[in-house]
């Protein structure tokens, strides 16, 4: 079978296609369009405007997807879209233009991000779903999004259970155990920012450019004698939590109250935020591992792309299984929602297209 799955469920545009033959899994192609540029000067996701960003980079990341796949043939499969994308319009214009040229490819299930996320660009991506569903008569899987983050790659690298995933994104930081691919429980998350909105934030303090985390990381590879020391928020907490404000305000007050903000002590600095949030993400992590004798542990969100995690974590877990996905699986892609589409039930769950709806604080179970 071949399934279309779409993601916009933040700031990412992004349409892949997998063949599933059996248990054999085949990605014919993935398309994204990021859009880090457009929220560069905001400092962060601005809602609307990632919802404009999708409405524009749907159709061409679709042609994209369809193409690279050999699966865009000519013909037309346009019925009239207005109605279900009437408050769609650069969408519309551009989807029913898409409709008119090309004949409604051979795949078998359309897949959407429903949630968690933003919902204004979950609403494009659903929309999308629904245009497309309608005009090419295919039937959809919706797909929780945090899901998709641990399960597929538990599915693609053959993840023993129990597993202990640590989700770390701009949006998401949480802790999840599962017992197989069907059972899930959200063990521990954050009671404030998420620890790529740690980054982010931090990274802006000390005059860094967005997005911080990588901007930290890279300052952090430097050598500096200089050396401060920041907390480590709810590292020893007896649950599963995370708070990361603490630390933000810890980094405003240490920026503010220092006289020469010199080069060496803004190196320091970003050495000792990225060492303060990786401490705090393993160190939980692996209190998870202990007390549920997970044999596998899964890091996904933007955030592992951190080598200072990713050490850490291998470090730390060199007697499990460690899955850390490649960078481009490991941020938002539709692979990820194409694998749980196909695995998350034994034969895919559709709903009718009529019935999508945006879900932004989706739970897991
Ligand atoms: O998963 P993602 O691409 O988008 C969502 O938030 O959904 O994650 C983006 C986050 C940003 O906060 C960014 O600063 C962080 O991941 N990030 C990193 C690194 N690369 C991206 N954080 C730390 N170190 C990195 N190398
Ligand atoms: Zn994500």
């Amino acid at each position: 079978m071949k399934i279309l799955a779409i993601e916009t469920s933040c700031d990412d545009t992004c349409v892949a296609i997998l063949q599933k033959e059996a248990d054999k899994l085949n990605f014919l192609s993935s398309a994204v369009s990021s859009q880090i540029e457009v929220h560069r000067e905001w400092g962060g996701v601005y809602p609307t405007l990632a919802k404009r960003e999708h409405q524009k980079n749907l159709v061409p990341v679709l042609e994209k997807a369809l193409k690279e796949a050999n699966l865009l043939e000519s013909g037309r499969s346009y019925k009239n879209v207005s109605k279900i994308l009437q408050r769609e319009d650069i969408l519309a214009e551009h989807l029913t233009e898409f409709l008119k040229k090309y004949d409604a490819p051979n795949i078998d299930y359309l897949a959407v991000t429903v949630g968690p996320g933003l919902d204004p660009s979950l609403w494009a991506g659903i929309n999308f779903a629904k245009a497309l569903a309608f005009n090419w008569g295919k039937p959809v899987i919706p797909v929780n999004h945090i899901k998709a983050h641990f399960l597929a790659p538990l599915v693609l690298e053959e993840g023993t259970f129990p597993a202990v995933s640590l989700l770390a994104s701009g949006g998401h930081t949480q802790l999840i155990v599962s017992e197989n691919l069907k059972t899930h429980k959200v063990i521990g998350k954050t009671r404030d920012d998420a620890a790529g909105e740690c980054f982010d934030k931090t990274a802006r303090i000390i005059g860094l450019d967005y997005p911080g985390g990588p901007e930290i990381a890279k300052l952090a590879k430097k050598e500096t004698d200089k050396e401060v020391s920041l907390p480590r928020p709810m590292i020893k907490s007896k649950d599963y939590d995370f708070s990361f404000s603490g630390l933000k305000t810890a980094v405003l007050y240490k920026w503010r109250d220092e006289e020469s903000k010199t080069q060496d002590f803004k190196v320091a600095m970003a050495r000792e935020i990225q060492e303060a949030i990786t401490d705090v993400l393993v160190e939980k992590t692996f209190k998870a591992v202990e007390e549920y004798k997970a044999k596998t542990v899964v890091v996904g969100g933007g955030v592992s792309a951190n080598l200072a995690l990713r050490e850490k974590i291998k470090k730390r877990g060199k007697d499990l299984k460690v899955i850390l996905p490649d960078l481009d699986f490991s941020t938002d892609n539709a692979k990820m929602i194409a694998v749980t589409a196909a695995y998350e039930n034994e034969k895919p769950l559709t709903v009718d297209w009529k019935e999508l709806e945006s879900k932004p604080n989706l739970k897991i179970n």
